[in-house]
């Protein structure tokens, strides 16, 4: 019976003014494995077994969904989390993880019978949005759109210099309830200012304009009102620009917050820690890469 292991990137959605529709994978990584069994699913966390009720793990629901698809045939699963370093419910991609994951351990378990495009028009249905789950298949950052129930999606170039530093609090944000918060029409020119920033954000990263991304990280479709949600992030933003990053946005629907710099980020990491201690809410910080690989198959 098969057995696969996969490694799957977070990423950081909406980039500021690209709410739904821009992503980036992170060099920050989850790994599973998920083997066939003759009997029931088992979960389990660092080969410790989990009493999570498997019907409602989200690995689970993806391989199923993913088999049922396609007809396979299939019992039971052993999945095993082997490793879990993307944070969960704090805007980094924990769920597009575990789709992304689901599925192409579930494709690889088929004999690979689905393409990108099937992976990613299934993730994205499953979500809910394509921002997450595009970058995590593919890696890199990556516009997407919805085309009835097809993704269509271009891959943007990111600078080698930019570095991003998720500062992420101790507590969780739900992604319904912060979609929730936001309202159901926009004025006109809240959506000029949104459609200017991002398109000049894809063309500023291609043209290492990074005198521009400041502005282009502008947003006033969902940070305005989800920053409430996210106790300090005013402080956290004015602190970051203090230290001179480059520009700052929600990362997802939170409650990490991102950080860009364009230079050695050794200062800022130091000095950003010490602010971000004297917070309540243990806020932890990393300094990340862009993942180029997307979901892989590990050997
Ligand atoms: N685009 C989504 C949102 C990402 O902001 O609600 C959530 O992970």
């Amino acid at each position: 019976m098969a057995k696969v292991k996969v490694r799957i990137p977070a990423t950081t959605a909406n980039m500021g003014p690209g709410f739904d529709t821009l992503g980036m994978a992170l060099k920050l990584y989850n790994e599973i494995e998920v083997e066939e069994i003759d009997t029931q699913t088992e979960i389990y966390n660092n080969n410790l077994k989990s009493e999570e009720n498997f019907k409602d793990n989200l690995i689970y629901k993806s391989i199923t969904e993913t088999m049922d698809k396609q007809k396979y045939p299939h019992r039971g699963f052993k999945i095993n989390v082997i490793k879990c370093d993307i944070p969960i419910s704090r805007g980094l991609g924990s769920s597009s993880a575990c789709i992304v994951g689901g599925i192409a351990a579930a494709n690889e378990i088929m004999g690979s019978k689905m393409n990108l495009e099937d992976i990613i028009d299934l993730a994205t249905k499953i979500e809910g949005h394509p921002d997450n789950v595009v970058p995590a298949t593919l890696g890199g950052m990556v516009i997407s759109l919805k085309v009835g129930e097809e993704i269509k999606y271009s891959k943007v170039t990111v600078p080698n210099k930019l570095k991003f530093v998720a500062m992420i609090p101790s507590f969780q944000v739900n992604t319904a309830l912060s979609r929730k918060v936001l309202p159901d029409t926009y004025l006109k020119e809240d959506c000029i200012f949104n459609i200017s920033r991002s398109a000049m954000l894809i063309s500023a990263l291609y043209n290492g304009e990074f005198d521009k991304l400041r502005i282009c990280f502008g947003d006033k479709v969902h940070q305005p009102y989800r920053k409430n949600l996210i106790k300090n992030s005013d402080a956290v933003f004015k602190e970051s620009r203090e230290l001179g990053s480059i520009g700052e946005f929600i990362s997802g629907s939170g409650s990490t917050l991102m950080a860009v710099l364009d230079k050695n980020a050794d200062e800022f990491m130091k000095s950003m820690k010490k602010f971000l201690d004297k917070l309540e809410d243990n806020w932890n910080i990393i300094l990340l890469e862009p993942d180029l690989e997307g979901v892989k198959i590990a050997s």
